[in-house]
């Protein structure tokens, strides 16, 4: 069943899809993956097949899900049934709803950790560690915490919740709008102070100058992993921040701002992070723990360390928060779209489950630790099936779907559609065909290639 449009929200202004499909990219992703697998995988040489990835695979597959929501004015599952009905294409829907489902129940999780960490670093916990194997003792402790860790997850989801139920206009945009230059303006104050450390260079030298003797095979594959998380892409959050945009709207100079500027973002949270690890003497390549183990060690050590931990934790919390909004938002689009749901049903129902489904993963690091399903605890097994699967899964199908089924001509005539001349088509026609599909099946199949 399709809805008319005039049911649903719409963004109010250009800037405000702008920053919320903004919000949605730049995310945990951004501030706390991208600079630990940088650190992991060599620094410069891995920035720039970033690069790369976001350039021939981001790019047009979020080209490509802006114009089917826009096309549709629908959720994924009514974008897909609206243009191919009946077929085993509407399936891509379902599993990007599934995903926005899962993906969101562990990152509420991480989401509370962050707001845990603006209170710790509020109350002066986060930065009087005497060396970095106590900042780590102390975030090990935290997450075991049941108590703790439930209180702020819930804590998180009820933010999240309160304003995705206010809907498109007066509750994502407007957060967004705000939110996200505040985002802005906190990393330049962090990059400024990482900059003007003693021996920030040696941190610029490792994340800018590309050593390609460090680059694996893997490293190649997890760089374009990442583009597809960072982005949002592969599970329809972008069909459904499409499916808010008047007919008027120019999607493809939207894609290029909302890329870009996810893309500026890890490079300038790269401009923090590693100066400021190799002033302090410290290693790049800590893995998970490097910005809630390492960075709490390095503000202690810092001047201005307190200001800089509270500034640091409140944007980890914003990126976070702006992210869960779109996590929420598909899963409540297809309620309120597909089954005639009023969204503060859809809200309320969608949101408790999704954190009801979340504690266990809550609980992996502490009481459910042993508890394993195939070799993983709970909350690693969410991060594998929906990251390593069913994302790339999602953005291959999309790809095809938009390249060869519904067809680029098809899809061009929707982006052209209120007199916008699309300068950059021949490009996007050539890499959403052949090369974004092939790129993304080279990623999902990685596993199988023997790891370096
Ligand atoms: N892009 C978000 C981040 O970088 C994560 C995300 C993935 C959000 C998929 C929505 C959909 O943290």
């Amino acid at each position: 069943m399709t809805e008319p449009t005039h049911k649903r929200g719409l963004w109010a202004t250009r800037m405000g899809f702008i920053m919320a499909a903004s919000g949605s990219a730049v995310g945990l992703g951004n501030v706390w993956k991208f600079p630990y697998i940088t650190g992991q995988n060599g620094g410069g040489a891995f920035v720039l097949v970033y690069l790369i990835c976001i350039a021939v695979v981001g790019l047009p597959i979020m080209l490509s899900e802006f114009t089917l929501g826009r096309k549709t004015n629908l959720n994924p599952v009514g974008a897909f049934r609206q243009l191919k009905p009946g077929t085993p294409w509407v399936g891509i829907g379902f599993t990007g709803v599934l995903a926005g489902f899962l993906i969101l129940s562990f990152y509420g999780v991480v989401g509370g950790w962050t707001l845990a960490y603006v209170y710790k670093a509020l109350t002066h916990s986060l930065d009087q560690f005497a060396n970095p194997a106590d900042a780590g003792k102390f975030f090990g402790g935290f997450i075991a915490n049941t108590g703790e860790v439930l209180f702020y997850h819930a804590l998180f989801m009820g933010v999240t919740i309160a304003i995705v139920i206010k809907g498109v206009h007066a509750g994502i945009e407007k957060a967004c709008d705000i939110l996200m230059p505040t985002l802005v303006v906190m990393l330049v104050i962090l990059m400024i102070r990482a900059l003007t450390l003693d021996g920030a260079m040696e941190g610029l030298k490792f994340y800018l100058y590309p050593d390609f003797s460090k680059l694996s095979g893997h490293s190649i594959l997890m760089a374009m992993g990442q583009a597809f998380f960072s982005l949002s892409l592969g599970m329809g959050a972008m069909i459904t921040y499409g499916s808010y945009l008047p007919a008027k709207e120019n999607l493809t100079s939207a894609t290029l701002y909302v890329v870009l500027f996810d893309t500026l973002i890890a490079l300038l949270m790269g401009l923090v992070i590693f100066p400021a690890v190799f002033a302090m003497g410290l290693k790049p390549t800590e893995g998970p723990g490097l910005v809630f183990s390492v960075l709490p060690a390095v503000f202690t050590g810092m001047p201005m360390g307190w200001v800089v931990s509270i500034i640091f934790f409140v944007l980890l919390a914003i990126a976070a928060l702006t992210s869960a909004i779109s996590l929420l938002e598909v899963v409540v689009a297809y309620f309120i779209d597909q089954r005639g749901w009023d969204r503060k049903k859809a809200v309320l129902t969608m949101g408790l489950i999704i954190f009801a489904i979340g504690i266990p993963s809550g609980l992996s690091f502490g009481v459910l630790a042993d508890f394993k399903l195939f070799g993983r605890h709970f909350f690693d097994s969410v991060d594998n099936l929906t990251a390593n699967y069913l994302l790339p899964i999602g953005g291959m199908l999309t790809a095809i779907f938009v390249g060869w089924v519904w067809g680029t001509k098809e899809a061009h005539k929707e982006i052209e559609r209120h007199e916008t001349t699309f300068h950059w088509a021949a490009y996007w026609e050539f890499v959403v065909r052949y090369i974004a599909p092939v790129a993304v099946a080279i990623v999902f199949f990685a596993k199988y290639f023997p790891a370096k």
